[in-house]
């Protein structure tokens, strides 16, 4: 079974009261469940993790390594500043997918760039919750074409 580490940036704790024209009702409780769901039908075990500190996002991402096979990460409002969890995603080498619940290319300019993407597989952007769907399962993907290189 696959191992995945789901970690949610900075304000995503308020997910269902915050901005929720943008980021929808639910919360980041029924979040997680989903997460639990979608991963045991693709064979992945997930585990959550939200913080709004830059350094607990860091401290996890250098620690998947013997933990975990694939990180999905949304970064938050880190995506677009933190060259810091970019460095801490390229030294590790567990492949990342960037999840985004908007689509940041069609909000303001400041969002339209990435510092994580480049170190990352791939990027998911603007499909709600369903964006972390399809996350866990393009990480899934990757681990399964890994393992048959
Ligand atoms: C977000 C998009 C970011 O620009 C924003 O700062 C967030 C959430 C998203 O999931 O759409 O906090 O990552």
């Amino acid at each position: 079974m696959y191992r995945l580490l789901v970690l949610h940036g900075p304000n995503l704790n308020l997910l269902g009261s915050r901005e929720t024209l943008i980021y929808g009702t639910g919360s980041l409780g029924e979040l997680d469940r989903k997460l639990v769901e979608w991963g045991q039908s693709e064979g992945a075990k997930v585990t959550a993790r939200q913080s709004n500190s830059e350094a607990d996002l860091i401290k996890w991402i250098q620690e998947t390594p013997s933990h975990y096979d694939a990180i999905v990460l949304n970064p938050g409002a880190f995506t677009h500043t933190s060259i810091a969890i970019r460095d801490a995603i390229a030294a590790v080498n567990t492949p990342t997918i960037e999840v985004h619940l908007s689509n940041i290319y069609a909000r303001e300019e400041f969002r339209h760039r990435s510092y994580t993407a480049a170190v990352t597989v791939g990027q998911i952007s603007g499909f709600g919750a369903y964006s972390y769907c399809l996350g866990i399962r393009a990480a899934v993907q990757k681990l399964k074409e890994k393992g048959t290189e």
